[in-house]
């Protein structure tokens, strides 16, 4: 995978030098290996035997691993650098992520509040901060950074610096539950007026429903009590228990990182999300009517 990030480029040129360095060794080691089990190998003069034995046994690996510290030390600093303005709050939930945009004045009202998808503007260091509910994950963007583990009860920090455009997968990289395989998400990252506009539609409350399917699925929405865990702003669906379903038409996965956002996975998701994911917390509603249920998907897809 290319590195998309600053951090994960640090990671990938450390990682290449201990493999070069390694298979250096390795074929040192061998060829050293082949000659002294040879049929009657000339045997080393005793300066030789001793160069080998305090050499490559004391001073090199001491003169390698110390360079290797010198080189890496300053690296990790670097990996936990405050970011440059904006600050990104990411909660580790049973199996999904809370992402929530904060004010840069620290004002909590105004912090956006969306989940299972990270926007990112490229070039820039945001600050991640990162908590958890219950159990322990661990928050990983392979192409960007590598991984934090997310604590409940503390709050962990990394930053990201994404250097090229693009979506980006990102996991739980800490076993957390039943369905642990099934928490990812996509990170996008965006140049920096385009994540600007973003941010700012991502702000306000969903559009009204257009059409007739859409009003009906609203209403589904709210009489099924979709808002006793959900919320929608600009309704009155409220509750934070699962994740914000805002601007959920504008996300491409559904089931945090774990299938396609489209309507015949948007539909069995609520049919059956159980099913499709061990352990999630979303009741089945099996009982719709075909029309509801094609309803609730027509609004679900239409929240922009
Ligand atoms: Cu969350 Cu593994």
């Amino acid at each position: 995978m290319r590195p998309a990030g600053r951090e994960a480029e640090q990671i990938a040129q450390l990682a290449w030098v201990l493999f070069i360095g390694a298979a250096i060794l390795w074929l040192l080691v061998m060829a050293l290996f082949v000659y002294i089990t040879k049929q009657n190998p000339r045997p080393l003069s005793r300066r030789w035997a001793e160069a080998l034995i305090i050499g490559g046994g004391g001073i090199f690996p001491v003169i390698v691993l110390g360079i290797l510290l010198v080189w890496t030390l300053p690296l990790m600093p670097a990996q936990r650098m405050p970011g440059d303005g904006l600050t990104i709050r990411v909660t580790g939930k049973q199996w999904w992520w809370k992402v929530e945009y904060l004010d840069a004045n620290g004002d909590e009202a105004n912090t956006v509040v969306s989940a299972n998808e990270i926007r990112l503007p490229k070039g820039r260091r945001t600050e991640i901060v990162l908590a958890a509910d219950r159990v322990i994950h661990s928050f990983w963007i392979p192409a960007l950074a590598g991984k934090t583990d997310m604590i409940p009860g503390q709050t962990t920090r990394m930053a990201l610096e994404p250097t090229k455009t693009g979506t980006f997968r990102g996991v739980c990289a800490e076993f957390c539950g039943e369905s642990h395989a099934l928490m990812a998400f996509d990170a996008v990252v965006l140049e920096e007026p385009a994540f600007k506009a973003w941010l700012a539609a991502e702000r306000e409350p969903a559009d009204a429903p257009r059409t007739a399917a859409e009003r009906r699925g609203a209403e589904v929405f709210l009489t099924q009590g979709c808002g006793a865990c959900h919320a929608v702003r600009g309704t009155p669906a409220q509750a934070q228990i699962g994740p914000d379903l805002t601007h959920f038409g504008s996300r491409l996965t559904l089931g945090a990182g774990s299938f396609d956002n489209r309507s015949a996975e948007r539909q069995s998701w609520v049919a059956h999300a159980a099913a499709m994911k061990p352990g999630a917390r979303m009741p089945a509603y099996a009982s719709l009517s075909d029309e509801d249920l094609a309803a609730l998907d027509r609004y679900l897809e239409g929240l922009k």
